[in-house]
């Protein structure tokens, strides 16, 4: 999912990790504490953080996945838990898709639920993409959903009536496996990726989806990111406020 800073860069890797170095710069200072995101995007920044902390800067991160933990102590970052430290200033983190209101889908790494619980701890959330994850209409790419996996059927049903009401083009459902297993997430829960084409109301399917009991997190990150950096694949990158 991750090249080292070394390894020869594909355009697309050229564009994420010039997304991370602009939102590196714009935004992170001396003394924060920094939600660190998950996905080959947030790993470019925890590189290039890593660069700027043996290089003298002091920050302490709080990953927002197992792997992302990892990879920061790795590099020489001081990773703390999240209920080690009295909020965060900041989240970097990266997106599946993001609209032109900062609406996003996350979650493509299976990681969405201590992804929002990270950014909703901070002062700030700023999304780091390429130009390939910004669209009009939130929906080509699935959206992940963290389902408890007790009586996991069951819940999968309620989903679908949910979809058979919902302002959606398609209303696939498919759990996500690895290596031929589900897939577990950190906390131990399944993901199911509803393949919607186009999600005419993302607040109304998230109160809907919120509202069946198995369903723990949805991919939907609604009203979290305050700004957008936008990587291109010349290397350079550009700064979109939220309104
Ligand atoms: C992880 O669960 C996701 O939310 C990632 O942030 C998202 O999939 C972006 O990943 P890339 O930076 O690898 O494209």
């Amino acid at each position: 999912m991750t090249a080292p800073l070394t390894a020869p860069m594909t355009r697309q890797d050229t564009a994420k990790r010039a997304a991370a170095a602009f939102a590196l710069d714009r935004f992170v200072e001396p003394g924060m504490r920094l939600g660190l995101g998950s996905g080959s995007t947030s790993h470019w920044m925890v590189r290039l953080l890593a660069e700027r902390v043996r290089g003298g800067l002091d920050v302490v991160g709080v990953a927002t996945s197992a792997g992302t933990a990892e990879l920061a102590r790795e590099e020489g970052i001081r990773v703390l838990e999240l209920d080690e430290v009295d909020g965060l200033d900041l989240t970097l983190d990266g997106a599946d898709e993001i609209d032109p209101e900062l609406r996003m889908i996350k979650g493509g790494g299976a990681c969405l639920l201590w992804e929002k619980i990270v950014a909703s701890a901070s002062e700030r959330m700023i999304a780091m993409v390429d130009e390939s994850k910004t669209v009009a209409t939130l929906g080509a790419f699935p959206l992940p959903i963290e389902v408890i996996r007790f009586g996991w059927r069951s819940t999968r049903r309620l989903v679908e009536t949910v979809l058979a009401e919902a302002d959606v083009d398609g209303r696939t459902i498919s759990q996500r496996h690895l290596a031929g297993d589900p897939l577990l997430t950190d906390s131990g829960h399944y993901i199911l990726d509803l393949g919607l084409g186009r999600i005419g109301d993302p607040e109304a399917l998230e109160r809907q989806l919120r509202r069946i009991p198995g369903v723990v997190e949805t991919g939907l990150f609604l009203g979290i990111a305050r700004a957008m950096v936008i990587g291109r694949e010349d290397g350079t990158a550009r700064l979109v406020e939220g309104p």
